[in-house]
């Protein structure tokens, strides 16, 4: 039998969501739950109302449930409110993803299609890998934290919970991105980012 699940957020991450479980056997997705709701289903999957739609859920045997909320925040805000009326949150990996057999992946992480996720690399909590990001050996990325479409994270960077690295991003070997920092799209990081500070350019500089 699949596991029946529903989808917090019925956005743009929503819609990848909504791909990328069409490609995963094993999960029958129920519907949508939104803040604000959209009039109309999205993608053809139904929407159910908002959050007070799922202890219905729950009851009715949807046990499982993924956050589709692009900030890094307020997705690790949702997950915690989700868990505690009792969803569980699995990991979903698109089956092009490669992942080392060493790689470790947390409750709630999504691999979008083509990520590569290198030798024990550890992928926390609801964070978030977008399409084709390269995860190298050694890598943390920190639990809520966003690497973008096609960034790179080289050997050994950690990336601190609700991080954000822009797409295309590319970081330089064992340098640490802080907590909640940002790396613009395209950026060279190869020096330590602080916690919040945002940064862009080839090398990647504070931005204002
Ligand atoms: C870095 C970022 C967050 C800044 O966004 P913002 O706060 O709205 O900032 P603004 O667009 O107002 O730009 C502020 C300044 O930074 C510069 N800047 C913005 N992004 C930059 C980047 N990636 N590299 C270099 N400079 C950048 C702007 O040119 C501007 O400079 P100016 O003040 O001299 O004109 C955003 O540009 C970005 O790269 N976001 C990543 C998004 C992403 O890849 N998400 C993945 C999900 S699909």
């Amino acid at each position: 039998m699949r596991d029946r699940l529903v989808i917090l957020g019925a956005g743009g991450h929503g819609r990848a969501l909504i791909e990328l479980l069409r490609d995963l056997p094993g999960h029958e997705v129920v519907g949508l739950v939104d803040a604000r709701p959209p009039a109309a289903p999205v993608l053809g999957v139904p929407v159910l109302g908002d959050e007070s739609a799922l202890p219905g859920l729950l009851a009715a045997g949807c046990r499982q449930a993924c956050i589709a909320i692009g900030d890094n925040a307020a997705r690790l805000a949702a997950g915690a409110r989700l868990e505690a009326m009792g969803f569980l949150l699995p990991a979903l990996c698109h089956p092009s993803a490669i992942l080392a057999r060493s790689a470790e992946v947390g409750p709630g992480a999504v691999l979008l299609p083509r990520v590569v996720l290198g030798a024990l690399a550890r992928v926390g909590r609801l964070a978030i890998l977008n399409t084709g990001a390269i995860a190298e050996h050694d890598t943390v990325v920190g639990e809520g934290a966003h690497v973008g479409p096609g960034a790179v994270l080289a050997g050994g960077v950690r990336v601190g919970a609700r991080a954000l690295v822009g797409a295309g991003a590319a970081c330089r070997p064992y340098v640490g991105i802080g907590e909640a920092a940002v790396v613009g799209v395209g950026a060279a990081v190869v020096a330590e980012v602080p916690p919040g500070q945002s940064v862009g350019g080839v090398p990647a500089r504070a931005l204002r």
